[in-house]
């Protein structure tokens, strides 16, 4: 991935959106100033929630020119990824804990021409990617346990955030850090400061009683954390 944004990027997670109105929730995210769309993909079986998968994907391709960030919270990620890709995903990320052969996941991804995430569960140690640095675009570092939106964050990411950043600092390697789940102005400075590129925010910004404000807000704290 070329080099890191000199502004960290605001991810929000249309998991919180009105799903009868996700073509609004993609117009409300293009007019506010939002840089992804992140969009949570469970199978009921990785996680105990079940959301969507390729068709919705395809159709919110059609409605948007935002990049779209498929996190796929599902067993057997490789099985799907590309198929994610050909539905118009420009970033994938899949978890360290549901596939034994990440480093042939993420080259596919890549070579099929998006960016390749691995994701890492609250308790899942960041020195697990040490052999794979140069392997993937992004890192996405879980702040709660995946499955649902509205969770509480957990405090401990944060010094995995300094880990992960002190490894790509020693390894010189270009990759992004995101952090999903219990985002919000409470926390985004400190993320950002501990090295977050980029801030998933689900309740922080379709939850809240003025959304574009919200967004606003957490860019606003962001900005605050870059210094
Ligand atoms: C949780 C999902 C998150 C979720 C975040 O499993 O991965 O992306 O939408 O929602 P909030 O920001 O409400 O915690
Ligand atoms: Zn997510």
């Amino acid at each position: 991935m070329a080099l890191r944004p000199s502004v960290p990027l605001l991810a929000p997670s249309i998991l919180s959106a009105d799903f009868t109105r996700l073509g609004e929730a993609l117009q409300f995210l293009e007019a506010s100033g939002a840089d992804t769309v992140h969009v949570d993909v469970m199978d009921g079986r990785f996680v105990p929630n079940i959301t969507l998968g390729m068709p919705v994907v395809a159709a919110l391709r059609k409605a948007t020119k935002l990049p779209i960030d498929c996190h796929l919270m599902i067993v057997e990620p490789s099985r799907y990824a590309l198929e994610f890709v050909e539905a118009g995903a420009d970033w994938v990320s899949v978890h360290q804990e549901a596939d034994p052969h990440l480093h042939r996941t993420l080259h596919a991804i890549r070579a099929k021409g998006a960016k390749a995430g691995v994701v890492l569960n609250p308790s899942t140690p960041v020195e697990t990617l040490a052999d794979l640095v140069d392997d993937f675009d992004f890192v996405l570092l879980m702040s709660v346990n995946p499955g649902f939106g509205g969770q509480s964050f957990i405090p401990r990411v944060l010094d995995k955030v300094r880990r992960l950043d002190a490894l790509r600092t020693e390894r010189q390697a270009p990759f992004l850090i995101q952090v999903d789940g219990g985002v919000g102005t409470a926390n985004a400075a400190r993320l950002v400061e501990a090295g977050a590129d980029c801030l998933v925010a689900g309740n922080a910004v379709f939850k809240a009683a003025d959304p574009s404000q919200a967004v606003k807000d957490l860019q606003a704290a962001m900005k605050q954390g870059r210094g």
